[in-house]
């Protein structure tokens, strides 16, 4: 098992980064996380674009079967952001976090097969704003030597 922090930049700043955590390699699974580090600096949809560039490392170079993800729910800007690329929730934990604010939350899964990747690549670009979906595109499509 290794995690992997990928950190992304713009304009030779680091404004977010997004992991495979839990890689297995042989059995090609694992899970994922993001996150903007500096929302002000980062470009107008970077928290879209952070998902599907974990994804696409996942399955385009590093040849996953399955990769698994975790989201709180209450974190609606991710949930809202995930269903509208196409993620669909497989299922939820129902086994409450403590939260600082006293609360409980749970745990919304989302599962992506090998198999369901192309068509959630193909839809969740199109959701990318204009102004980086080029960039976006293009780094999909590179090489990340590790
Ligand atoms: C999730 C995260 C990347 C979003 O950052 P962001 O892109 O700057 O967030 P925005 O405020 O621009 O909102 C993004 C989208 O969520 C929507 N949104 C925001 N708050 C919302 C709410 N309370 N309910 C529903 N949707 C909401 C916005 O409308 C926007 O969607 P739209 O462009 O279709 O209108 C950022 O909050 C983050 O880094 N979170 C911590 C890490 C994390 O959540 N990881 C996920 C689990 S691994």
């Amino acid at each position: 098992m290794r995690d992997r922090t990928i950190l992304v930049e713009s304009n030779g700043v680091p404004v977010g980064w997004f992991q495979i955590e839990n890689w297995d390699d042989q059995a090609k699974v694992g899970s994922w996380g993001i996150a903007l580090g500096d929302p002000v600096r980062a470009p107008a949809g970077l928290g879209k674009a952070l998902p599907l560039l974990a994804h696409g490392h996942a399955f385009d170079r590093l040849e996953a079967r399955r990769l698994t993800g975790r989201v709180l729910a209450h974190n609606a800007p991710m949930r809202h952001i995930l269903t509208q690329l196409g993620f669909v929730a497989v299922s939820q934990d129902e086994t409450p976090l403590a939260r600082a604010d006293g609360g409980t939350t749970t745990t919304i899964i989302y599962d992506v097969t090998r198999e369901s990747w192309p068509d959630i690549r193909e839809n969740g670009l199109r959701y990318i704003p204009l102004g980086i979906r080029d960039d976006i595109t293009r780094v999909m499509r590179e090489g990340i030597a590790e």
